[in-house]
């Protein structure tokens, strides 16, 4: 069974100053807490034993927010990355947490919708590769993007290239083996002093064991890491949210259709958010979707 990282440290200088007192992932992203999302992913794929990592001042509100995971049937573990080093920092922090278990990590800030993709994700094979998940973008110079072979094959991923090789971006969401930890302790800073994931990738690659997923059109991918950013994700949830009288990333809804709580237990998160629609919600997919 796979463990999950949920990593929301960082600075989120972009959004200053919106970010100066708050943590970028305890923001709105529309009406849930932007952590969320990458949360109610990370259950999808069916972690239930997750690490939470962020900075010293945000664990505790982290910790008020989402507790110990019990009221939803998983267990939070919360730990401290003191200055925001890197991503692959991830797994030195979490190293006593991985145990030498495959993980999988999420960036707090990404945001991934699409039917099917809990399925999807469960299907990744644990097969002591690691499996990239990559989206085709229209502004790859922002992200790790992949250059592929003829065959569609890795040959590289470059970090923010100039010229990017093709438009497929390595989005937030990774898939390592149990030796992940390992091979992060072996990474030197980059030039701009972080541990840096895409280094973590290439290294994967250079062993022959990096798979990449392709995400196709019917997903989307946000990361609501810059102001712009920020509004069109919340415009994007508010909008399918209307329409569909659905909701993307309700943790109480996904520990439930997982089977991890029973309705009892959604009915006593709903009451917790009686004045709120987001309680509503939760007491109408008991009461329409049971
Ligand atoms: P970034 O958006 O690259 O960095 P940031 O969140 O500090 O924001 P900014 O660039 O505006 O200053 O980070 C991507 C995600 O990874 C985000 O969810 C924060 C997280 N992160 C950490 O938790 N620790 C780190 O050391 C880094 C670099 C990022």
């Amino acid at each position: 069974m796979r463990k999950g990282i949920l990593l929301a440290g960082g600075t989120g200088t972009r959004l200053y100053p919106l970010t100066m007192a708050v943590n970028k992932h305890l923001l709105p992203v529309y009406n849930k807490p932007m952590i969320y999302y990458s949360l109610s992913v990370l259950m999808l794929a069916g972690v239930r034993d997750i690490l939470l990592i962020s900075t010293r001042e945000s664990v505790l509100e982290f910790e008020k927010l989402l507790g110990d995971g019990s009221q939803l049937g998983i267990s939070i573990g919360y730990a401290v990355q003191d200055a925001p080093n890197g991503i692959a920092e991830a797994f030195i922090v979490g190293e006593e947490f991985i145990d030498n278990s495959s993980i999988v990590l999420i960036l707090g800030d990404n945001i991934f919708f699409g039917v099917g993709l809990g399925t999807r994700l469960r299907q990744v094979k644990d097969d002591g590769n690691a499996t990239v998940l990559c989206h085709e973008v229209q502004d790859p110079q922002r992200y790790g993007v992949v250059a592929l072979n003829k065959d569609g094959e890795i040959i590289e991923i470059e970090e923010k290239p100039t010229v990017p090789r093709s438009n497929f971006a390595v989005t937030g969401l990774y898939f390592y083996p149990g030796d992940v930890a390992k091979l992060a302790k072996s990474l030197s800073p980059s030039a701009r002093g972080e541990l840096e994931i895409t280094d973590l990738n290439n290294l994967y690659l250079k062993q022959g064991r990096l798979k990449m997923e392709n995400l196709s059109r019917g997903y989307a991918w946000l990361d609501a890491g810059t102001e712009s950013a920020l509004l069109d994700s919340a415009n994007f949830i508010a909008s399918i949210e209307k329409r569909q009288s659905l909701r993307i990333g309700c943790i109480e809804e996904v520990a439930w259709a997982m089977g991890w709580i029973d309705k009892a237990q959604v009915i006593a998160l709903a009451d917790q958010n009686s004045n709120s629609s987001y309680g509503a919600y939760l007491r109408s997919i008991i009461r329409d979707k049971s």
